[in-house]
């Protein structure tokens, strides 16, 4: 089946689907987004995607959405496009009308959803653990929010990459450690996890919290603390939560060997875990 595209209703192959030049998320980033992962042929935590959706609209004050329409619209195009594994992406935007910074009165938001299938890479990062690099958050301060205004992601994420890396770590002047560019991050010191807490500062990650529950099942011992870079530094296990990225273990950062740089024995565990939920769910 073709990766699949909707656009206000209309479902197309991905590269015919088009939005209008005066859509707010184009011109503005005015626009809100999740991805959803499924494993065969399941969405994965469907209900909690759609749960911090709806949070994110009304955090920006969009105009009252029918939620359950583009629920069933996101089920309707999964189905369809008939991948097993795929990454289920949806964007809702304050709509379509002429460029202007207030919000626009009386006008639809604008709904966009794509169905692509997820490649895995071999051999998988999460087997040999990536390199990162630390770079500066100098985000907004509302990274609860999951707008698609990613412009500082997206320029650490490439510099990452310049730098031979696979990934940056935002971490503040005062050197608080936040999270990646698309994902949350764990430490392990001394048989205790520790990652930042919900703040206004670091995406409220459905994986993050699989995580916590994961470890809260095993007994392993998890902070939500706040942390700096020494901490990073001298951490015996690093890694990355998400829901493409799982649980990616970090071997290297800034050039500096992360325990002994290998993918560690709690990482691997809650690998694991988060398989069985992913199976399971
Ligand atoms: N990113 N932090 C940031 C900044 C993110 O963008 C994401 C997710 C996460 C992890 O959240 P979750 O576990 O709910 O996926 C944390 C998505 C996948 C993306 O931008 O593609």
């Amino acid at each position: 089946m073709p990766e699949l595209a909707y656009v206000n209703g209309s479902i197309m192959p991905i590269e015919d689907a088009v939005v209008p030049i005066e859509d707010r998320g184009y011109q503005f980033g005015d626009a809100v987004y999740e991805v959803i992962a499924s494993y065969k042929g399941k969405l994965f935590c469907f209900n909690e995607h759609f749960a911090r959706l709806d949070r994110s609209m009304k955090e920006l004050h969009f105009q009252e959405v029918q939620v359950d329409e583009i629920r069933k619209a996101a089920v309707d195009l999964f189905s369809m496009a008939k991948i097993e594994r795929a990454a289920v992406y949806i964007q809702v935007s304050r709509g379509v009308s002429p460029r202007n910074h207030s919000f626009p009165s009386n006008v639809p938001v604008q709904v966009v959803l794509t169905v692509r299938k997820i490649v895995e890479k071999k051999p998988s990062v999460r087997e040999t653990g990536i390199f990162a690099i630390t770079v500066e958050d100098f985000r907004w301060g509302r990274c609860d929010i999951k707008t698609v205004q990613l412009l500082p992601n997206v320029l650490a994420k490439q510099s990452a990459l310049d730098a031979g890396c696979y990934d940056a770590i935002f971490v503040t002047k005062e050197g608080i450690v936040r999270e990646g560019t698309s994902s949350n991050l764990f430490i392990l010191k001394g048989g205790v996890l520790k990652t930042h807490p919900i703040t206004p500062n670091i995406l409220s990650g459905i994986t993050r919290l699989l995580v916590l529950d994961i470890c809260r099942e095993k007994q392993y011992p998890a902070e939500e603390c706040f942390f700096d870079k020494s901490e990073l530094y001298e951490a015996d296990e690093v890694f990355l939560t998400g829901t493409i990225t799982e649980v990616l273990p970090v071997v290297k950062i800034d050039g500096r060997t992360v325990g002994n740089g290998k993918v560690g024995p709690v990482a691997r565990v809650l690998q694991e875990g988060l398989l069985g939920k992913l199976k399971s769910k």
